[in-house]
């Protein structure tokens, strides 16, 4: 049988991949490439969205607070609002969950997929130009289609996503993906309203040089972190950190890296939301080959009980995250 990690040519269309590896999936029906070409088409509208944010008055907030309690920004709501309508239209989802919405948005019983999406990451970058992005998990539901959907059908652990990834809106617009047989990346051409391949087969290095984390609140720190910071002071690694978990996040799987969000005086349970940021980058990180841990266990195992929970997160290149592990031991 063909290794599906030798795949098609760089610069092959994103439609083209998908159709070519529509025949992976175990039961496929063409649904989950039917969605990923949803999330692909309204990536292509938030990216114009976002490119032209300054020109037709999509800057700033909104003035009303998210369930997390933080300050909406336009493009935050508009962003929602696309990737929420793709999914409605498309018939195959049964629910989603996205950050941007405080109860999980029940499809009643239509489609067979539950997905959790981060519509708009990084939006505090919005107003200054700086990258941000979109993340997206999507689970297969385990109550028959047809049937309410359940409380389990929503809350399971990172483990069983069937596809995660995320839109980078960078210096160019990237779609990044698996579906469990590695990761591909795809680069957005504005010019054609295409994406094509241009990252086949992503690895992360098993090491880098590159830590990233929010260091300022350092004296909220477990004591493990602020040791294992320590080591990377006296080991010539380099600080990155542009406060897009995307971007960061991105960066790190190209050049090797780690990405730290951990519990700290504000945020004891960690930032970041299981669901919808963490999962999905654990699932890809995992997919090039690298960790993603909260220090002391595996990301994708973690059974969720909230929609909105948060966890730490420490996710990178393989030996980083051990090394981090170690001093939590
Ligand atoms: P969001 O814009 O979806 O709320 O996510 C913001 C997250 C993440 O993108 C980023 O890495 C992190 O918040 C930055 O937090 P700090 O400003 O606390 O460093
Ligand atoms: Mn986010
Ligand atoms: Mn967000």
């Amino acid at each position: 049988m063909e290794d599906s990690r030798i795949g098609l040519p760089i610069g092959v269309t994103l439609d083209r991949f998908i159709k070519r590896f529509q025949d992976d999936f175990p039961y496929a029906t063409g649904e989950l490439s039917q969605l990923l070409r949803d999330i692909a088409l309204a990536g292509k509208v938030v990216n114009r969205e976002v490119n032209k944010a300054g020109l037709i008055n999509l800057s700033g907030s909104i003035g009303s607070d998210n369930i997390q309690g933080e300050d909406q920004q336009k493009l935050d709501v508009l962003a929602n609002i696309r990737f929420i309508r793709a999914f409605t239209k498309g018939g195959e989802a049964g629910a989603i969950i996205s950050e941007e919405d405080e109860k999980v948005i029940d499809l009643h019983n239509r489609g067979k997929y539950i997905i959790a999406i981060d519509p708009l990451d990084g939006s505090s970058n919005i107003d200054v130009n700086v990258s941000i992005g979109t993340i997206f998990s999507i689970y297969r539901r385990l109550s028959p289609v047809g049937t309410p959907v359940t409380k389990e059908d929503v809350l399971q652990p990172g483990t069983n996503q069937v596809a995660a990834g995320y839109l980078l809106y960078g210096s160019s617009t990237m779609l990044v993906y698996t579906t469990g047989k590695g990761v591909n990346g795809f680069t957005y051409d504005p010019t054609l309203g295409e994406y094509f391949l241009s990252h086949q087969d992503m690895r992360i290095p098993d090491d880098g040089k590159i830590y990233s984390i929010n260091e300022a609140s350092c004296l909220g720190f477990p004591d493990p972190v602020n040791e294992y910071l320590t080591y990377c002071h006296e080991h010539a690694h380099n600080s990155r950190y542009i406060g897009s978990l995307v971007a960061d996040f991105h960066r790190n799987l190209l050049k090797g890296g780690i990405y730290m969000y951990p519990t700290t005086a504000t945020y004891t349970t960690g930032k970041l939301r299981l669901m919808y940021e963490c999962n999905a980058l654990a699932f890809v990180v995992e997919q090039a080959g690298g960790m993603a841990s909260t220090g002391n266990s595996r990301i994708l195992e973690i059974v969720p009980n909230n929609v909105h929970q948060r966890c730490p997160i420490f996710i990178g290149s393989k030996v980083m995250v051990e090394r981090l592990e170690s001093y939590f031991m």
